[in-house]
């Protein structure tokens, strides 16, 4: 039977929570998340779950990383349908904070995370992103100082980022990416899936298919260019708006001249009506 997670929301009730956790030297792992939690997220809880004896998911719409002009106020907030997910998994501890919990008064010191966060991709459409994403995960860590930390691929350049602050900073936290989970049509899971009408949802399994024609393109040893502009075309044609649609280094995220110079990942952000999609595929 599932009990009801302890739910925690200042910092002082955290730190007593994690010294019962701790009790028994078990160990600890975190899922950061936003809340409106769908399967993707449930798989993360159970890859966590597999990895430590301790589960904790953060619940925590950051403001720093949205741009003013972008949906942090209109982001998806499922509180209590979140809830009951994260006990039906049997989660340890939910950390809730608040923004003034985050970010009090005078708060004044930001990581400026460099690396795969200056790949030119979603940096260059979002340059407010990963300083945002780099700052709140870094007091996660800190707050929660977990032995694991578990991101989906789906956010791939977020993964790089973390991973490599991680490493960085000498933080103990073992960063774990796991596999996108998709709908039967290949849509990658993700909360702002919700934003989309029902006509573009139709549409919107294209970039799966796009990413896997032009990593099929890649693997026969086609040209990277022509590749590439193959799957950009679909993607265009079938009524998206294309930010990028790139085979980068799966690791360092620089451009590669051809996938022997991999491992190799197609990652791609399009806008499909008030809709922003990202996904991304190994080759
Ligand atoms: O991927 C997300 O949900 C967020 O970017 C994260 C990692 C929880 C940081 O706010």
């Amino acid at each position: 039977m599932s009990r009801s997670p302890m739910i925690v929301r200042t910092v002082p009730a955290l730190r007593r929570a994690l010294d019962g956790l701790r009790a028994r030297k078990a160990t600890i792992a975190l899922v950061p998340t936003m809340g409106a939690l769908h399967d993707g997220h449930v798989s993360l809880v159970r890859l966590a779950k597999g990895r430590a004896r301790k589960v904790i998911v953060s619940i925590f719409v950051n403001p720093t990383q949205f741009a003013p002009t972008e949906d942090f106020g209109s982001y998806p907030r499922t509180w209590k349908a979140d809830v009951s997910r994260l006990a039906a998994e049997d989660v340890d501890l939910i950390w809730n904070p608040d923004v003034k919990v985050m970010y009090p008064e005078g708060f004044a010191t930001r990581i400026v995370p460099e690396g795969p966060a200056v790949a030119g991709l979603e940096d260059r459409f979002r340059p407010h992103f990963f300083g945002g994403v780099a700052t709140v995960v870094g007091k996660l860590f800190t707050q929660v100082r977990p032995d694991f930390a578990i991101f989906g691929e789906k956010d791939f350049q977020q993964l790089r980022v973390v991973a490599q602050m991680a490493g960085d900073l000498d933080l103990r936290v073992k960063v774990i990416g796991s596999r996108t989970v998709r709908e039967r049509d290949g849509l990658a899971m993700s909360s702002r899936n919700v934003y989309l009408t029902p006509g573009e949802r139709q549409v919107a399994p294209v970039l799966y298919r796009a990413m896997k024609e032009s990593a099929k393109r890649l693997r026969a040893g086609d040209d990277v260019e022509a590749a590439m502009a193959g799957g950009r075309e679909l993607i265009t044609n079938a009524g998206f708006i294309v930010d990028y649609f790139e085979v980068r280094h799966a690791v360092t995220l620089a451009p590669i001249a051809s996938v022997k110079d991999g491992p190799a990942r197609i990652l791609v952000a399009a806008r499909l009506g008030k809709t922003r999609l990202i996904d991304n595929l190994g080759v």
